[in-house]
């Protein structure tokens, strides 16, 4: 093996392993888990060290109960068969190794599979803090402790019966034209009811306020900001005001919604399934995020006869 592909090992965005496998066109692959390097293990050992005691702090209890019971090692980056055998026996969750971007009919239809689409590369030890895409911290030390929650699972699982149904309808829609705009406007609903609830969620718990979404609890920064910051917009969450909210990725959420429990959560969902059958997600207001050609894509395959 040359040098240069030891040295980068399995790092985000500099992994030949990966650019070989997305070559192939290969999107769920293995996890080779003797490519990783001492830096990226060093890598997973800073981020999981300083994480501690926020999450110790701010995270919800359901977290901090499932993030003991994986018994991720601190000092090692995880193999996903070991986190695989505490987390399947409790929800039948599990991580499925993947080569990047997944496009979302998919990424739903995963999770419908109590599949959850892992990246496996992890940021470099040197850039702790700004990353633009998931990396393996995000995916298994932000949302895999919340997988081993029952009814956590139970509502990614309604999300991804919520994809279905979305392919359903628009199956029916004769006019191609319409047929694509509907889908963009369903579409851009659910990535938005996604991102402030499973990435920027925050919830009742411990007697306070705690997070529960996945891109705060893998943020050393915004984790506290999340929850002290008086720039911070929080409110109960409405349906009708998440769906329409567009969001920008780049810099620390202003606005995050609150719900009460995960039951209330998955009531939630259940009502934004309903609303999709009555019609009412066909117009959400436009803004971000953008709905690119892979997701309508994987979605217009999925309707098709
Ligand atoms: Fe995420």
């Amino acid at each position: 093996m040359p040098p240069s592909s030891v040295a980068s090992g399995l790092t985000t965005s500099e992994a030949p392993f990966i650019e070989e496998a997305r070559r192939h066109g290969e999107l769920y692959i293995r996890q080779p888990y003797e490519l990783y390097s001492k830096e990226n293990h060093e890598a997973w050992r800073q981020l999981y060290s300083r994480m501690l005691p926020r999450w110790g702090k701010y995270a919800n209890e359901h977290f901090l109960t499932g993030i003991r019971t994986l018994c991720l090692d601190s000092s090692r980056v995880p193999r996903l068969e070991d986190v695989n055998r505490f987390l399947n026996a409790l929800t039948g969750f599990k991580a499925k190794a993947v080569s990047g971007y997944v496009p979302a009919f998919l990424f739903f239809d995963c999770l419908r599979n109590r599949e959850f689409p892992t990246t496996i590369t992890i940021r470099r030890a040197d850039r702790l803090d700004y990353l633009p895409e998931p990396d393996i911290f995000h995916d298994i030390a932000g949302h895999v402790p919340m997988h081993t929650d029952r009814h956590f699972a139970d509502t990614l699982v309604r999300f991804g019966e919520c994809a279905h149904t979305a392919a359903e309808i628009v199956s029916g829609v004769r006019d191609a034209s319409e047929r694509v705009e509907t889908l963009t406007s369903i579409i851009r609903a659910m990535a938005r009811f996604f991102w402030f609830t499973i990435e920027f969620g925050l919830m009742r718990s411990r007697g306070g306020l705690r997070v529960y979404g996945s891109g705060l609890l893998s943020s050393y920064g915004e984790i506290q900001h999340a929850i002290e910051s008086p720039e911070v917009q929080r409110f109960p969450i409405q349906l009708e005001w998440a769906i329409n909210q567009a969001f920008e990725i780049d810099h620390y959420q202003p606005l995050l919604f609150i719900v009460d429990s995960f039951d209330h959560w998955f009531s939630l969902v259940d009502r934004l399934e309903t609303w999709m059958r009555e019609g009412k997600l066909n117009h959400v207001a436009p803004g971000e995020p953008s709905v690119n050609e892979s997701d309508l894509k994987s979605f217009l395959d999925a309707a098709a006869p």
